[in-house]
């Protein structure tokens, strides 16, 4: 029961259309139906200029491993362009520029999120899943906001933790045997998955079996498209690196990573999504159990980063109305700052958040600030390899060559 009430808000806006006995508060299936209809009536009504030809003057920018003397960044036809004749200049005023930040572990459901998530700078999220289908498909094309991709449904066991939130994940769409990871995979790539979710349950949960695991990998990495694993358990984050995943997304509340497995994820390239804001949240919340996950978490991250291990900075931010609930956008901010206080040089942390979170997603479209790649754009007035901090401090935003405005009475 007390895993149940941890992982609530791990994975509750994965299930949206289930109410979760656990909460007080949940999303009712007549919410999702609401609000994929008011994402559907956004993508009609919200008026988004096209990518102007633009000139960034005066800026310093981050070019993934330090700030380069002041030079102009040229946009044109939504991607960074060696030169454009006749743009509208802006004056980057000597800040910083930042290629657009990525949130690699995220569960938006509606428009306004994505709005929260643009204004913040956080020009892509990996939302780490979504379902029912429809939700994820409401939160695509919006052009000039956040560019959102996704695990559709995580693979899961019936009777576990994960498959009873909410009423639960449909029987029929609960994972039982090897024999149906490829169809599984199959499914989710055709509902516009970009990458494939399963999860690692805590010890007292029924799991995934390990033959289960490794064949959903497989089946995956036999379509090109890479594994995440939720496993916040030692023995789930042992059980993941058995299964080869390339994601191990959170880190255990249990007992910190040490050598044993952190050389295994050297061994095979796996990386790390710490999430360290949401095990934050739960100590601020009040954990159910009374343990202090933020602690041991940060000691994970520590260990991981002295071994090297790739580190993407993630959030699992999301919108469930209960003490867990985490905000879009500005919790990628406070991410950076944890992983900093977590032993990641300044420089490391906003790669975590850039051109690792790119890479390791498989999106070689952008990441960077350089020409021909898409102009996901952060400017900021301070120095962000001086104070993390300065990330907060943002004067624009471009998404795919738009400048992001709020939106007048939201
Ligand atoms: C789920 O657990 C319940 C009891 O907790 C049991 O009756 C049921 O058979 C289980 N279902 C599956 C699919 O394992
Ligand atoms: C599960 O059942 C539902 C409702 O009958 C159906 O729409 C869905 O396609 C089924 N899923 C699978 C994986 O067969
Ligand atoms: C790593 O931690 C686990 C869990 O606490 C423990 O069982 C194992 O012995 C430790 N390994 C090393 C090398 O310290
Ligand atoms: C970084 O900047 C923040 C916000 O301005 C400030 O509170 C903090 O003390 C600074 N940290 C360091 C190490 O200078």
């Amino acid at each position: 029961m007390l895993n149940t009430l941890t992982f609530i808000v791990f994975l509750l806006l994965a299930l949206p259309g289930h109410s979760c006995p656990h909460a007080e508060h949940s999303i009712s299936y007549s919410d999702v139906l609401e609000i994929t209809r008011s994402n559907n009536d956004r993508r009609v009504t919200r008026q988004i200029s096209a990518p102007a030809k633009t000139a960034i003057t005066n800026v310093r920018v981050f070019n993934g491993e330090k700030l380069l003397p002041l030079s102009t960044v040229f946009i044109e036809g939504g991607v960074i362009v060696h030169y454009a004749s006749e743009a509208i200049v802006v004056d980057g005023n000597g800040g910083v520029l930042l290629s657009g930040l990525i949130d690699a572990h995220s569960h938006p459901l509606s428009v306004e999120h994505l709005e929260n998530f643009a204004s913040y700078g956080v020009t892509t999220a990996m939302a780490m899943s979504c379902f029912p289908y429809d939700i994820c498909d409401s939160l695509q094309n919006h052009p000039g906001l956040t560019d959102i991709r996704f695990a559709a449904l995580g693979a899961t066991a019936p009777n576990s933790t994960h498959a009873l939130l909410g009423t639960g994940v449909p029987l029929n769409e609960t994972i039982t045997s090897p024999s149906q990871a490829a169809d599984f995979v199959a499914r989710q790539l055709e509902a516009g998955a970009t990458i494939i979710k399963m999860t690692a349950e805590d010890v007292g949960s029924p799991t995934l079996s390990q033959e289960t695991m490794n064949a959903i990998v497989v089946a995956a990495h036999a379509r090109n498209v890479r594994v995440a694993c939720h496993a916040a358990d030692y023995s789930a984050v042992d059980s993941a690196l058995t299964a080869q995943v390339d994601q191990s997304h959170h880190v255990p509340k249990d007992f910190p990573l040490n050598s044993s497995l952190i050389s295994r994820f050297l061994a095979q390239k796996t990386v790390s999504v710490p999430t360290l804001s949401i095990f934050l949240q739960f100590d601020i919340g009040g954990r159910p159990d009374g343990a202090h996950g933020f602690a041991v978490a940060t000691a994970s991250a520590r260990a991981l980063n002295a071994a090297k291990v790739p580190i993407l900075a993630g959030t699992d931010a999301n919108a469930i109305p209960s003490p867990f609930a985490l905000a879009f956008g500005s919790s990628l901010h406070t991410e950076l700052e944890l992983l900093v206080q977590a032993g990641l040089s300044t420089v490391e942390a906003l790669r975590s958040a850039t051109v690792l979170a790119a890479r390791h997603n498989l999106l070689f479209d952008r990441g960077v600030v350089a020409p021909g790649i898409r102009a996901d754009l952060l400017l900021i007035s301070g120095d962000p390899i001086a104070n993390i901090s300065a990330t907060r401090d943002i004067q624009r935003v471009w998404i795919g060559g738009v400048e992001y405005t709020a939106v007048a009475g939201r």
